[in-house]
């Protein structure tokens, strides 16, 4: 098997998690062709250097042009800030690249749409780092959905609430910014929520939203206060293409939750309920059961579920977050060497974009609008 040359871009919060996935995945998943952390690029030298030593990488540049070009990389992976995802998407593309990047795919609808069309083009593989929904449990869900076990589903309930902001003394960051960042609370958790809602439910065909920003400024490094120029949350109901209804919001300010990710999907001869902060659990309502003895279940992860043995033999022991995103990385190298579709590709994240922008027509005319309308 050939072996598959991997070049990182940015060694930040998520970086980090790619770097160790990407590092672990030859040990847990033999049977995919082999890695070589080929090159990792930071915004300086020094600190691409010191990154590249850390995580194992053969070189380091401080110029993310050098790795796109590179002869010598197969994989870009893309864990910089957002507004420098669609650049180094397209550039990678157009060198040939297959590329991994971060969430949200882009900015606006005007870059998510380049993206696509230059995946398209290139015809290479790409996959945006919806981690979560490389959860067994998730997939579990998925499969229960699929087989009709819980009949036609009615009602898509969720959030993704965090309170990473909640403290109004929390320096300006480049996350408050539009140009950096694009949307707020809805864009970096708003669209994790909503590649569930779409994966379990369907496309989201029209919503009414609302947002605000609960603290309208923050402290400068350095002195002086800024405005923050997007929402601190978010929320809207909505009507799947299915006919289904839902519920979804998003939250930076949610005093108290920590990776509140979490759903309740409801159908007519059942129900799955799943939060991310206990994330090997997954819990199954069956209408059909006799009377007095129906309760939700709690079915915990193990090896049965596709995925989980790589980790552990024994079920119950848990995985966790970098694992999800060591799954997400082995679901995309075999998407590679196979030659089909990584999910989600850059296709179906603009499908998600298209909801982030749709929510926030909607906020600013206070009207119900048409996701991609
Ligand atoms: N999938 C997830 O669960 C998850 C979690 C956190 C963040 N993210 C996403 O990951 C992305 C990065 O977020 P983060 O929290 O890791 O940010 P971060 O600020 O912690 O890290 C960003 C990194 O990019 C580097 N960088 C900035 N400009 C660069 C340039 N021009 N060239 C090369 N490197 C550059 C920075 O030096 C830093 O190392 C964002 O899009 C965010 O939404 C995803």
């Amino acid at each position: 098997m050939r072996t598959i040359n991997i070049g990182l871009i940015g060694a930040g919060y998520i970086g980090h998690s790619m770097a160790l996935a990407y590092r672990a995945v030859g040990a847990l998943f033999p049977d995919l062709p082999p890695v070589r952390l080929a090159m990792l690029a930071d915004a300086n030298e020094a600190t691409a250097a010191k990154a590249a030593q850390r995580y194992g990488f053969a070189a380091s540049t401080g110029d993310w042009r050098r790795l796109v070009t590179d002869k010598g990389v197969d994989v870009v992976a893309i864990a910089t800030p957002n507004h420098l995802h669609c650049e180094m998407a397209v550039a990678a593309l157009e060198a040939g690249k297959h590329v991994h990047c971060e969430k949200p795919l882009a900015l606006d609808m005007d870059e998510a749409r380049k993206m696509a069309d230059a995946a398209r083009r290139a015809g290479t593989r790409t996959i945006v780092g919806y981690n979560y929904l490389h959860n067994p449990m998730i997939r579990l869900a998925r499969e229960i959905v699929a087989r009709g076990e819980i009949g036609r589903l009615v009602h898509f309930r969720g959030f993704h609430e965090e309170d990473y902001m909640s403290d109004p003394a929390l320096p300006f960051s480049w996350r408050c910014e539009r140009e950096f960042a694009g949307a707020g609370a809805l864009a970096d958790l708003g669209s994790h929520i909503v590649s569930f809602a779409d994966a379990l439910a369907g496309p989201i065909a029209e919503l009414s939203a609302d947002i605000a920003t609960v603290v309208p400024e923050r402290p400068v490094a350095g002195g002086g206060r800024r405005k923050v120029e997007n929402e601190d949350q978010g929320q809207f109901i909505a009507r799947f293409a299915s006919g289904a209804t839902g519920a979804i919001s998003a939250s930076r300010v949610a005093t108290g939750r920590k990776m509140g990710l979490a759903f309740e999907l409801v159908g007519t001869e059942g129900a799955i309920a799943f939060d991310q902060e206990r994330l090997n659990e997954l819990r199954v309502y069956r209408a059909k059961e006799a009377a007095g003895a129906r309760g939700f279940a709690t079915i915990l992860a193990g090896p049965e579920h596709p995925g989980y043995a790589a980790f552990c033999p024994a079920p119950g022991h848990q995985i966790g977050f970098t694992d999800l995103k060591t799954l997400e990385v082995a679901h995309f190298l075999s998407a590679i060497c196979n030659g089909r579709a990584a999910e989600p590709d850059f296709a179906t994240a603009l499908r998600y974009e298209a909801v982030i922008d749709a929510a926030l027509r909607s906020a600013e005319s206070r009207r119900w609008v048409r996701v991609g309308g």
